[in-house]
């Protein structure tokens, strides 16, 4: 397999094991670019719906939609989710809700969909490095990356930190609606046809469910 010719890590997982603030961790450190994939499905969601545009008249519209497509990402500070940047208008909090969250992932099942974001996940790959976060980063679009990392957490942990950001966004949430949206949202995520969330056979698996973030990022530098 040829090596990439910009270094990228791969962090892959379910929703709440922590992709997010250890991706943020990992960038600030290294000063190395930031891909959260997720959002760039999410942003996608957001403009289809803002624009009224659907699967069905995705294709006649999409290069309209490509034109427009600017999603940059901003890693921020440490706390603070990664800021999404469409068209340099911060749609942060606009996105990261569950509510976009559950129609991102009905989307994001879709080959259609995914074959549009490809190409686009590919363009962050910009010197000294990139750091990807999502679910199919080390299987599919850089499964030629050298350091592959997967992070598990039970449900319960991760649905408490999903509450925690929610809540800093201002959002109240029902814990048992949470637990519940998070287990369908993982089962869409690892039973779908295309590019379903699995492990890439070459990453490491760590379980942060007991680990605070410095615990992980510790465990991910032992391994790179
Ligand atoms: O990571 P985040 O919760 O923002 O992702 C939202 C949804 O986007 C996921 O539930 C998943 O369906 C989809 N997604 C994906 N592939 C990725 C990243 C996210 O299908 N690489």
């Amino acid at each position: 397999m040829n090596e990439l010719k910009v270094p990228v890590i791969t962090i892959d997982g379910p929703s709440g094991a922590g992709k997010g603030t250890i991706a943020q961790m990992l960038a600030l450190e290294l000063k190395w670019n930031i891909l959260d994939s997720g959002a760039l499905y999410r942003t996608l969601a957001y403009f289809m719906k803002k624009n009224a545009i659907s699967l069905k008249n995705f294709s006649e519209k999409e290069d309209e939609i490509k034109a427009k497509f600017n999603v940059s990402f901003d890693p921020g500070t440490p706390g603070e989710p990664v800021k999404v940047l469409f068209e340099n208008e911060d749609i942060t909090s606009i996105v990261r809700t569950e509510e976009m969250a559950q129609l991102t992932s009905n989307l994001a099942a879709e080959p259609i969909i995914r074959e549009f974001i490809k190409p686009c996940q590919r363009d962050f790959m910009i010197q000294p490095g990139l750091i990807a976060d999502g679910r199919d980063m080390g299987t599919v679009i850089f499964s030629d990356a050298k350091h592959k990392i997967f992070l598990t957490a039970s449900i319960e942990e991760r649905a408490k930190r999903r509450q925690t950001q929610l809540k800093r966004q201002g959002l109240e949430v029902n814990m048992r609606n949470l637990l519940q949206e998070l287990e369908e949202r993982d089962k869409k995520d690892m039973e779908r046809e295309h590019s379903p969330l699995i492990p890439a056979k070459d990453s490491v698996m760590i379980d942060t469910s007991n680990l605070n973030p410095e615990g992980v990022v510790k465990e991910i530098k032992t391994y790179l």
